[in-house]
């Protein structure tokens, strides 16, 4: 089997994989990283969203071995060593931006990897058209929308406080 090293939410992981094994199989067993989500299995519905690299992937269409050599980072990296959270786990608080909370960490982080590439800033048809692979039954998306929007300003200040994504 294919042995595998990579950087997860900061801490070094080495490991033997089948090559078939997916990225979000590898995380939610050996690694017991639950928090990322399987909605669909389909690469439609963006609940097992994590960042590969800097970049937010779903993790349901990437091979494990694929992210070889990689830093990835789940829902379960992003607060901070004293449990401070990210701003945008903050802001998704603040703003209700969940019911039953199973879109949730995939739309946390795409909503990061949104801001992170808009830094220009983000219009409410920017934020919407940016969560179009990430799908929600229960919030209507209206809250989800004015949660990034809020997270948006406090991710410009630097250095940050919580783990780089
Ligand atoms: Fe990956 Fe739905 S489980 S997109
Ligand atoms: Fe339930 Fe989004 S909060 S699916």
């Amino acid at each position: 089997m294919p042995q595998l090293s990579l950087t997860v939410n900061n801490q070094p992981v080495t490991a033997e994989v089948e090559a078939r094994t997916l990225l979000v199989d590898f995380l939610r067993g050996p690694l017991g990283l639950t928090g990322t989500h399987v909605g669909c299995d389909t690469s439609q519905c963006g609940a097992c969203v994590v960042s590969l690299d800097g970049k937010s992937v779903k993790s349901c269409a990437v091979l494990a071995v694929q992210a070889d050599g990689g830093h990835v980072t789940t829902i379960e990296g992003l607060a901070a060593a004293d449990g401070t959270l990210h701003p945008m786990q903050a802001m998704f608080r603040e703003h209700h931006a969940l019911q039953c909370g199973f879109c949730t960490s995939g739309m946390v982080m795409s909503a990061i990897d949104l801001v992170k590439t808009h830094p220009e800033g983000l219009t409410e048809a920017q934020i919407r058209h940016g969560l179009e692979g990430n799908l929600c039954r229960c919030t209507g998306y209206h809250n989800i929308v004015k949660a990034i929007a809020a997270a948006w300003p406090l991710m410009q200040s630097e250095p940050l406080p919580y783990a780089a994504v």
